[in-house]
């Protein structure tokens, strides 16, 4: 039995079949219609989420499957004190598989040394989402065609933006020829670990810039992030930070005419609207084709496929 914890515990060729499947996922729906009749997902959802969760649950309800779950801590056990641990042993009884997001890094790693069922996560802080990179992805070989010889940009909270930390990982691990551009404010840059380990270890190439204005002529993919308030120690420093980049249609006047603007959502103020109606705005899209890599990557973790 595997877990997906960490986005590094796929390789690549099993990352080319989760796209292999989700591709033929999205194109054939009905085929994939009942694999999962009489199998479960458990959502345990500790933090807030929309597209997520709700992606995880549309996955297995369009593979003839059911859910349960809870989407705040406040509803669980976890409010009365329960442990993660305890809560995994019990859940993996009632249920064939588990996503959970948690607000401490490395909760669903705890969890999966308690469980009997396979258990992905869902966001651990602002560590990892591997889901999301997949989507991530699986969004980017289906809209651009390709996932080496790409130069991404990632704008906004790179320090705490977990959708970040696992796609740069994945990206510098598996694919050839990326080159990185980090734009950031001063207080929210990507983490030196990141940097050093990732990317200087490897001799990847990346550059750090503070004005979009600076980079955005350059790059293929643009993948803006939210400032993440919930994990700033004070309120005035987030304030000061979160309007910092807003994406407007007069900013992308220099952009490639093939750039893909991309971003895990849910958007605050980063991008204005009107940039929506853009054909390079392919975040909604993004959001929907989550659905079915997250529809393949279940049924692999169940052995079905
Ligand atoms: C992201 C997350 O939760 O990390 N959302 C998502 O899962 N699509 C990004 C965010 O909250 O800013």
């Amino acid at each position: 039995m595997k877990h997906l914890i960490s986005p590094l515990d796929l390789n690549k060729t099993e990352i080319d079949e989760l796209i292999a499947i989700g591709n033929k996922m999205y194109e054939n729906p009905k085929d994939y219609s009942s694999i999962c009749q009489g199998k479960k997902i458990a959502t345990l959802f500790y933090e807030p989420s929309t597209r997520t969760r709700l992606s995880f649950e549309a996955a297995m309800l369009n593979l003839g499957g059911n859910v349960l779950g809870f989407s705040s801590a406040d509803s669980s056990s976890a409010a009365k004190g329960e442990s993660v641990a305890d809560t995994i042993r019990v859940i993996s009884a009632y249920a064939d598989i588990a996503a959970m997001r948690h607000p401490k890094e490395g909760a669903p790693m705890v969890a999966s040394q308690h469980s009997s069922i396979p258990i992905i996560n869902a966001g651990d802080g602002g560590h990892n989402h591997p889901t999301q990179t997949l989507t991530d992805l699986f969004t980017i070989k289906r809209l651009k065609g390709r996932l080496d010889n790409l130069t991404i940009g990632f704008c906004g909270d790179l320090k705490f933006g977990r959708t970040v930390h696992s796609l740069v990982q994945t990206l510098a691990r598996y694919y050839t020829n990326i080159k990185f551009v980090f734009i950031s404010p001063e207080e929210l840059t990507i983490p030196s670990y990141l940097k050093k380990e990732v990317l200087e270890d490897n001799n990847i190439p990346f550059c750090e810039v503070r004005l979009l204005d600076d980079a955005i002529a350059d790059l293929d993919i643009l993948y803006m992030t939210r400032v993440q308030r919930e994990r700033f120690f004070n309120e005035e420093d987030y304030v000061r930070l979160k309007d910092f980049y807003i994406l407007t249609n007069a900013k992308l006047k220099s952009a490639k005419e093939d750039m893909l603007i991309m971003h895990p959502l849910p958007r605050v103020n980063e991008i204005a609207t009107e940039v929506d109606e853009d054909p390079r705005a392919v975040y909604f899209k993004q959001a929907e084709l989550g659905v079915y890599i997250r529809m393949a990557l279940i049924c692999r973790l169940l052995g079905l496929l």
